[in-house]
């Protein structure tokens, strides 16, 4: 009889609808790699259901917070079922972009200068006066983003001073934190890694060209608003630069299995990190998928591989 995977989707985030895309795409890949795959929401039954009768493996595909910042990953770990994907301690660290950053700025990778500050701040020492000291420090144009969110959500490009209240309110309307970061005007890139038993493996770096400028989240789920580039045209150099960046991203973070990077790469060539994803979109027009499409390789032997990884290891290392 063949494997059983349980994978999970949905959640409550805001980007509930896109989860539910990638979880039903990889479940039918996962099928056609011959294993028995079933989608699963997070609710009431979700535990209940893998405990009394547990798959071989779980497959978390929840994007946002529950699915990203650990708290799924707990809860798995908590009853003992292996999953694909990384722990925990390093989805945490990882979704909290501010700390992201922080710890891979001190290993050497180029981080856009950025300030994190929760709502309460702007609130006990006044808004005006703290974000002329911000704006002083950083400069224009800036980029304003939830410090844990995703999709692009609540996320602004400021040009000027005058833009930058409604970009702050946007951005709280996602959590609690927000993060004001320069903007790094260039080339977006993603990059996806693998892990295998010989290490970490980058696929073909994906380009991305928003209609907007912004890769936000109707450039993302719209077809035919941005195009893509694979591999990116960019100079051999520079493109194992990206690949370089995120892998040591995905191993300084403590990340396990697959991870994608978001950088920039300025006109110098410099890669600068903007966010890892610890559970990366696979809808049709996701960037995962496309950057396997580009690759010697395929989804199902991808995945196939992926589900090996999470069987083969105890339940509970995280
Ligand atoms: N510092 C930056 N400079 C230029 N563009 C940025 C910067 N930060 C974010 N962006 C743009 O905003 C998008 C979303 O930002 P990102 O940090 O990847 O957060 P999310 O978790 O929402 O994907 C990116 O795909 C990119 O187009
Ligand atoms: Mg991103």
């Amino acid at each position: 009889m063949s494997a059983r995977v349980v994978v999970i989707a949905g959640g409550l985030s805001p980007e509930r609808d896109v989860s539910i895309r990638s979880g039903r795409r990889v479940a039918e890949d996962l099928r056609d790699a011959g294993f028995e795959a079933e989608v699963r929401d997070v609710d009431a039954t979700l535990l209940p259901d893998l405990i009394a009768d547990p798959p071989a493996c779980a497959f978390p595909l929840v994007h946002g917070v529950a699915g990203e910042d650990g708290s799924l990953q707990e809860a798995l770990q908590s009853i003992g079922l292996a999953f694909v994907g990384s722990g925990a301690h390093a989805c945490r660290r990882s979704f909290d972009k501010a700390i992201a950053g922080a710890l891979l700025a001190d290993a050497g990778i180029a981080v856009p200068e950025s300030i994190a500050l929760p709502q309460s701040m702007f609130r006990d020492l006044g808004a005006p006066v703290l974000l002329a000291a911000i704006t002083d420090q950083l400069g224009f144009p800036l980029v304003v983003k939830p410090n844990r969110g995703g999709s692009a959500l609540g996320v602004s490009v400021v040009r000027e001073a005058e833009e930058l209240p409604a970009a702050m309110v946007a951005a709280f309307a996602y959590g609690e934190v927000v993060l004001i970061q320069r903007f790094i005007e260039g080339t977006e890139v993603a990059v996806a890694i693998t892990e295998n038993d010989d290490g970490c493996h980058a696929m073909p770096v994906v380009e991305i060209v928003a209609d907007s400028g912004l890769y936000d989240y109707s450039a993302r789920y719209t077809a035919g608003t941005t195009e893509f580039f694979t591999p990116a045209r960019l100079t051999d150099e520079v493109l194992a630069a990206a690949a370089a960046t995120a892998i040591q991203a995905h191993g300084v973070l403590g990340l396990r299995d697959w991870s994608r990077s978001d950088l920039m790469v300025d006109e110098a060539g410099t890669v600068w990190f903007l966010e890892v994803n610890v559970a990366p979109g696979m809808t049709e027009t996701s960037l995962v998928p496309q950057a396997i499409a580009a690759s010697p390789t395929d989804v199902t032997s991808v995945l196939a591989d992926l589900v090996a990884r999470a069987t083969s290891r105890t339940p509970r290392e995280s």
